[in-house]
């Protein structure tokens, strides 16, 4: 199959990577010279485990490409793909959706083929009609065929998740569309890898956001449980191997820790609570779902200062992970956000350390001491917290740690390491949902 890709995001590369990889030729487009200048020259935009490697096999192979002219991307093309940005829009948490309308429009220009057209950005119910209005208008005499196909990629795992998916969730009632997305995913469905569900468009645009609200939900469960862990001396992961291992509730999913982050779970949770609300159908559990963890993520610095005494003007507190999970550079919505800035306003001085996401964390604090890795942040500081479970933090030298510390103090807001391991190196540990 021959498909455009429009955006090279996050989505739209792992995505456009995957399906050559597939076999079929893929053009991905997007209006960033210096991203498609990078990636021409071999380097992404972004940190992706496997990633490079996935990109550089398929453009030797001739069967990926990049550019930054739309209508060349769509000109042969049996299927074009939105993977444009929906970021939430300022004050209302509304899905902005300018992207996704000004990719569809240039698309149904540029096309002289009757395509299908599929949205991958995640968008609200009934985006899809709205996409079909847009494309009669622009090009009436063309059969663009209009289709959902919502991503349930994870950062930083997100090659495996394309490649080995749970599910894939197809939402059409075209038949030719349908015929065109089976084909495109034919790899998967030959030896039966992955279940891949038809659906009409709608179905399948609240399939993605349910999917997060509950996972959203499910890790807000655990943490509000951890809580209460803390409060009657029980532990919070043994709490969770208990319940998990019921098959009706699952392993996955119940780590608590310092609240939910990253790109999907803040923004969806709110553009659902848009839909429902305008549908006059409230979501009570994700409404409190999305107040319970913006309080949680705020409280964790508070915790921190309390565990270092309740005063810590002066102190250095090192950070030990700033991405909202490991293996991404990605910083949106990280609690390691809240954390540093309520440790700030209370007068203390942050070193922190992360091996993706300084970059993105030098933009957002200038008043932040990045150093190059645990051993550095700790030297002569007061505490050390942990807020990204990187495999590189898992094994350390906790007494080593401890003697180079001015107070051997540690927070571990992954539950990476284990009290009496801590205590017998001589550092106070906090985890979460642990009996102190
Ligand atoms: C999430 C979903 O997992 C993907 O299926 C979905 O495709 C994606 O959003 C999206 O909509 O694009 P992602 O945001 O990359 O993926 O990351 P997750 O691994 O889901 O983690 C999100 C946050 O939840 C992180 O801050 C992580 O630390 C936290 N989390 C996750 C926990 O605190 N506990 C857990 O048990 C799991």
């Amino acid at each position: 199959m021959r498909i455009a890709m429009i955006g090279t995001g996050y989505v739209g590369l792992v995505s456009g990577a995957c399906f050559s990889d597939f076999g079929h030729h893929v053009v991905c487009v997007d209006k960033d010279p210096s991203k498609i200048e990078g990636l021409n020259a071999g380097r992404m935009p972004i940190y992706e485990p496997g990633l490079e490697t996935l990109v550089a096999t398929n453009v030797r192979a001739g069967r990926l490409f990049f550019t930054l002219d739309v209508t060349e991307a769509v000109r042969d093309a049996d299927a074009v793909f939105i993977a444009v940005g929906t970021p939430s829009r300022r004050g209302d948490g509304h899905a902005d959706l300018s992207f996704v309308y000004a990719a569809v429009e240039e698309v149904a220009r540029a096309t002289t083929n009757d395509i299908t057209l599929v949205t991958k950005s995640t968008v609200p119910v009934g985006t899809g009609d709205e996409v079909e209005r847009i494309v009669r208008s622009v090009a009436p005499d063309r059969a663009i065929r209009v289709a959902s196909n919502p991503e349930f990629l994870r950062e930083g795992a997100a090659i495996e998740d394309f490649k080995r998916p749970d599910r894939v969730v197809c939402g059409t009632n075209d038949p030719e569309a349908a015929t065109c997305l089976r084909a495109i995913y034919r790899p998967l469905s030959l030896n039966k890898s992955a279940p891949v569900l038809f659906t009409d468009r709608r179905t399948a645009e609240l399939t993605k956001y349910a999917a997060n609200a509950f996972l959203a939900t499910k890790i807000t469960f655990i943490n509000e449980i951890a809580d209460l862990c803390e409060a009657v001396g029980a532990d919070v992961q043994e709490v969770s191997y208990g319940i998990g291992l019921d098959n009706r509730i699952g392993r996955k999913f119940l780590h608590a820790g310092p609240g939910y982050g990253g790109s999907c779970f803040p923004k969806d949770t709110l553009a659902l609570l848009q839909t429902a609300e305008r549908h006059e159908t409230p979501l009570r559990i994700v409404e409190t779902v999305v107040s319970v963890n913006a309080i949680r993520k705020r409280a964790m610095g508070r915790k921190v200062i309390r565990f270092m005494g309740g005063e810590v003007r002066g102190k250095t507190v090192a950070i030990l992970g700033l991405t909202f999970k490991p293996n991404t550079d990605d910083m949106r919505d990280s609690p390691a956000i809240d954390i540093i800035q309520a440790l700030q306003d209370a007068g203390a001085h942050v070193r922190a350390c992360d091996p993706e996401g300084v970059e993105q964390a030098r933009r957002m604090f200038s008043d932040v001491e990045f150093v190059s890795g645990p051993m550095a942040a700790v030297k002569d500081a007061d505490a050390a917290v942990i807020v990204t479970e990187w495999d590189e933090y898992r094994g350390l030298d906790l007494r080593e740690i401890g003697a180079v510390m001015r107070s051997p103090v540690l927070v571990d807001f992954r539950n990476i390491y284990a009290a009496d391991q801590a205590r017998v190196a001589g550092l106070r540990y906090l985890g979460v949902g642990k009996p102190h």
